[in-house]
């Protein structure tokens, strides 16, 4: 079953709590939170105040991908927060199975994030230990970013190792996904699909949330 992640990246920051219930009206199931610290990643956005605000605005899952140096420090105030899915970027995790454990200890689904240039087969080890494993399709940093088009063959080696090793975890793809990508990445593999300028970006996320929904649907033959 493919599902939709509104990514709030490109949402009205002043209106979230309707921003986020349209976008579940629209078929959201799970909401994609982008925390940047301006340090692994060129911008900043938000925090663990405003994951808070947002555990009690919609009863859905929020998916927070951390884009920050150090996240060690900071998991247990995601878990304060309400956070239910945590991934860390295999760029930032020196020591990634500890940060996976951590993740895992403090209640949360653990995830693992690569950027474009990260090869998948780095993550083989750590595979049994994640709830999803997220594919960027764009370089981590901001919305609205063109699709990187071999990341397909990304998702589609995942995809193969998931199949080969036995394995349940999740494979979600974040960036560029919209109506002329979205085909290509559910039939690369894609199940979690993270889309923010999609959604947000016209200012009608229930429609455009349901419009992209109905598309990887279509393409997934659900
Ligand atoms: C980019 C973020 C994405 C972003 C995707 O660093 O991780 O979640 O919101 O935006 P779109 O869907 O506009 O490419
Ligand atoms: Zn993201």
């Amino acid at each position: 079953m493919v599902e939709l992640l509104p990514s709030i990246l490109s949402a009205d920051f002043a209106h979230l709590a309707d921003q986020v219930a349209a976008a579940e009206r629209g078929g959201g199931t799970a909401i994609h939170v982008d925390i940047m610290d301006g340090h692994f990643v060129p911008n900043i956005t938000i925090g663990p105040p405003v994951v808070k605000s947002l555990r009690k605005a919609t009863s859905l899952p929020l998916d927070c991908h951390l884009m920050i140096d150090n996240p060690n420090e900071f998991i247990p105030d995601f878990a304060d927060a309400g956070a239910n899915w945590v991934s860390v970027h295999w760029e930032a995790c020196p020591h990634l199975h500890r940060t996976l454990q951590l993740i895992a200890h403090h209640g949360m689904q653990p995830g693992v994030v690569i950027n474009p240039a990260t090869p998948v087969d780095f993550l083989i080890e750590i595979l049994p230990m994640v709830h999803h494993v997220l594919v960027m399709s764009v370089n981590p940093g901001f919305g609205g970013q063109e699709f990187i088009p071999f990341s397909l063959k990304k998702l589609a080696r995942l995809a193969e190792l998931r199949r080969e090793l036995g394995l349940t975890f999740k494979i979600e793809v974040d960036g560029g996904v919209a109506h002329d990508t979205v085909a290509q990445v559910v039939k690369a593999g894609a199940e979690l699909l993270v889309a923010g300028n999609a959604v947000f970006g016209q200012g009608q996320p229930e429609a455009d949330a349901h419009a992209l929904l109905t598309a990887a649907r279509k393409a997934a033959g659900e």
